[in-house]
């Protein structure tokens, strides 16, 4: 049974993409707790990004069960996990998938046309939308007028992954997931970077999934969970503990 006081549960979740024979994942049980922050490594090809597809209800699993705040997404229609990532989920894309029509503004308030729960907490907090979206951006340090007036796709890859983090966290969903969002960046810029969403995660009582690649950013976050590749592992069993202190069973 799915228990509502965890964020997420994962059992016998077993995963291939239709072109491929072997399984991508294999993880007999993972449990993450409500606000908890979960840092997700493997090396490139160990099946991080499908993994949060199948968090998210964008891929759906051969076989095994998920659930998200007590409700077993496994079993939902297609369109029952869009509504459902749309009010639970602020997913940072790692190419960061802003609308390229559309303004700064309007890209982060997007989220919030998807789903009226997301709108109105992110109303409990601001008195519009569009102020909340510049509250995010101003605590994201990223509210100077010039650029907000510029297309999206004008922005560097710093200023647009603030917009796309801010667009996550509007309206405070309980599970923010974010596939590499700073693969793009340097040092300096990737730890101020993490500590602001951190800061803003823990505001909103929002869990963490953020994989990197980028062990130096370990630190921060409560739990490492380390994603072999089935193919190159000795095991059967793709997630696996590592033996640096901090790293958890799952
Ligand atoms: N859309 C897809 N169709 C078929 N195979 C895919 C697709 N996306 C990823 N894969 C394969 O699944 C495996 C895991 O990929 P991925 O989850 O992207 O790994 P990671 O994010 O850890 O680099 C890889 O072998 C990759 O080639
Ligand atoms: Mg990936």
């Amino acid at each position: 049974m799915p228990n509502s006081d965890a964020l997420l549960e994962i059992e016998g979740l077993r995963f291939r993409w239709p072109s491929t024979r072997q399984d991508v994942l294999d993880i007999p049980a993972l449990s993450i707790d409500r606000g908890e922050r979960v840092f997700i490594k493997g090396q490139s090809g160990s099946g991080k990004t499908s993994l949060l597809g199948l968090i998210g209800g964008i891929n759906q699993p051969q076989s095994g069960r998920i659930s998200i705040l007590g409700n077993t997404i496994t079993q939902f229609s297609q369109s029952q996990k869009d509504q459902f990532r749309a009010d639970h989920i602020g997913y940072i894309f790692q190419l960061f998938n802003l609308i390229p029509y559309l303004s700064v503004i309007e890209n982060i308030t997007l989220a919030c046309r998807f789903s009226r729960l997301r709108a109105e907490r992110a109303l409990q907090k601001s008195d519009s939308l569009d102020q909340e979206a510049l509250r995010l951006l101003q605590h994201l340090q990223m509210d100077n007028p010039d650029l907000l007036a510029k297309p999206v796709r004008e922005l560097s890859v710093g200023q647009q992954q603030r917009v796309a983090t801010a667009r996550a966290l509007m309206g405070a969903p309980e599970l923010i997931i974010a596939d590499e969002p700073t693969s793009a960046l340097d040092t300096d810029t990737r730890e101020h970077f993490l500590q602001l969403l951190l800061r803003e995660c823990r505001n909103s009582n929002s869990g963490v999934l953020f994989v990197s690649h980028d062990s130096g950013l370990e630190n921060a976050f409560d739990r490492s969970i380390h994603l072999n590749a089935l193919n190159h592992a000795a095991s059967s069993n793709a997630l696996a503990d590592d033996a640096a202190a901090g790293d958890s069973p799952c």
